[in-house]
């Protein structure tokens, strides 16, 4: 008989559902990825969502399904769950409490986020007991999800969840939840007493997770390191040593079919590395749509992402100021922080032609400014493991970055991109002056956007370093 574990992998964000982050990038196809994965065992991996006011409007196929109630303070709250699925894999969508009662995925009100995913998490639970489905494993995501396994862990004695081990991965670190001790009391639960953890995180969703999941993954191999340590370990680095070989680094895939620049449906012009020269009609293209001037021998540089102090939008907004000398054409896209949203729009102002700030969430747009721009940057104070970067590579836009977590791990400095490692302009504008050295070289800015694009970021590798953890955990 062919071995089946079974997976319930928890997420606040999942493509093509609902996204605001990579998290949705992740939980959109790891699940597809691990379920794909050749050889034995098979792993039925399933995914469960809350149903966010966003894939209530967008998902016409939600057929209603099982229904049950969480405790809170004494009283039943009902639930329900509705399903799809996403190819052949079963989606759950959890309704109930105050999941829909805000339009977006993350509010701006950290008691209500809090209140809204543990009732989420702790209605995972139920919902197993509910499908009558057991997962062997439940593998959460962040803090949203943390508590489920906390909840697990103290719940041993009950029969339904005896059996079921844990995988926590970390996408972001210094986002734990906030205190939670209103949240838990009215759960049910008890803060952790275990001086392992220091005494403030006894409270906070992401640290209880953290100390109750049996296996814990952070998202790039250098990431796992750096948070051992007291600059990136937000408090908990001696704990997560503690853990020892329970944690470890997993660096994330793409999804290789979405992120194709020979089939990209967004792009101008579809390329290969064997058709570089194609990429010049997105370029043109891109200029047209941005009103920016077109000139064939200025590199474009370009930034996608949140605009964010993570993301190191203020460190591209000083270096474009001090490196005036060179020519480059920049965009930005992007939405977030108010005041980095200005300094951009400033940018744009004092260049005109020259610099093009769109501060928008546009996919489309996003996919070609990867076809048509020669640079990208990337100057993240910290980077779990950063997909833009990955992306970036495969279509021939040669990324520069700073060196950290997942971008350290990807990013081959004179091979497929530039690195840094000071979070400073001064360290930026020295890293594009080694790349626009390089631009006006043809045959070797090819041969960097060749190599890059020759790199394996498909989910295979990583989707069996996870399986070897369920394996592990399942005996
Ligand atoms: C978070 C991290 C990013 C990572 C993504 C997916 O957004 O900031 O580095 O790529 O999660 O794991």
């Amino acid at each position: 008989m062919t071995k089946t574990i079974n997976i319930l992998f928890l997420a606040s964000e999942a493509e093509p559902f609902v996204k605001v982050g990579g998290l949705a990038d992740v939980a959109g196809s790891l699940p597809l990825a691990l379920r794909a994965l050749p050889g034995e065992p098979c792993l039925d991996v399933r995914l469960v969502l809350p149903l966010h006011q966003a894939i209530q409007a967008n998902s016409a196929n939600l057929m209603p399904g099982v229904e049950f109630s969480v405790q809170r303070n004494g009283a039943d709250i009902p639930a329900q769950v509705f399903e799809t699925r996403l190819e052949d894999m079963p989606v759950y969508f959890v309704a109930g409490g105050s999941i829909s009662e805000e339009a977006t995925v993350y509010s701006s009100n950290p008691t209500f986020d809090r209140e809204k995913y543990t009732f989420f998490s702790l209605s995972v639970l139920e919902m197993t007991r509910a499908l009558g489905w057991r997962p062997d494993i439940l593998h959460a995501n962040d803090w949203h999800t943390a508590l489920a396994l906390y909840a697990l862990r103290t719940r041993r004695s009950d029969p339904f969840l005896a059996s079921i081990r844990s995988v926590l991965t970390l996408h972001n670190l210094p986002y734990m939840g906030g205190d939670g001790s209103q949240q838990l009391a009215a759960y049910g639960l008890n803060p952790v007493e275990d001086e392992a953890l220091p005494r403030w995180a006894h409270t906070q969703p992401l640290p209880l997770g953290l100390w109750a999941a049996d296996a814990l993954v952070a998202v790039s191999p250098t990431y796992a390191q750096e948070i051992l340590t007291p600059e990136f370990g937000c408090g908990l680095h001696n704990f997560l040593r503690g853990r020892g070989d329970a944690f470890s680094g997993i660096l994330n895939g793409l999804d290789t079919v979405s992120w194709d620049p020979a089939a990209d449906p967004a792009l101008a012009a579809n390329f290969d590395a064997l058709s570089l020269a194609s990429r010049l009609a997105n370029r043109t293209a891109l200029q047209i749509r941005l009103g920016m001037q077109d000139d064939p021998g200025v590199p474009l540089l370009a930034m996608v992402g949140r605009i964010d102090p993570q993301k190191g939008v203020d460190i591209v907004l000083d270096a474009a100021r001090q490196f005036v000398d060179l020519p480059w054409q920049m965009v930005i896209l992007g939405k977030g922080d108010a005041s980095l949203e200005d300094g951009a729009r400033r940018l744009e102002a004092d260049f005109p032609g020259r610099v093009r700030a769109v501060i928008d969430y546009d996919a489309p747009l996003g996919r070609l400014i990867y076809g048509g721009a020669d640079v990208f940057l990337m100057p993240s104070r910290y980077e779990p493991c950063g997909l833009a970067q990955m992306i970036a590579m495969r279509y021939g836009c040669v990324p520069v970055v700073r060196a950290t977590g997942g971008l350290k791990d990807t990013v081959a400095e004179g091979q497929t991109g530039f690195r840094f490692e000071e979070a400073t302009a001064e360290a930026l504008v020295e890293a594009l002056r080694r790349a626009l050295t390089i631009y006006p070289e043809q045959a070797k800015w090819q041969k960097l956007q060749r190599n890059g694009m020759a790199q394996d970021f498909s989910w295979t590798k990583s989707a069996q370093r996870y399986r070897m953890i369920y394996q592990s955990l399942t005996g």
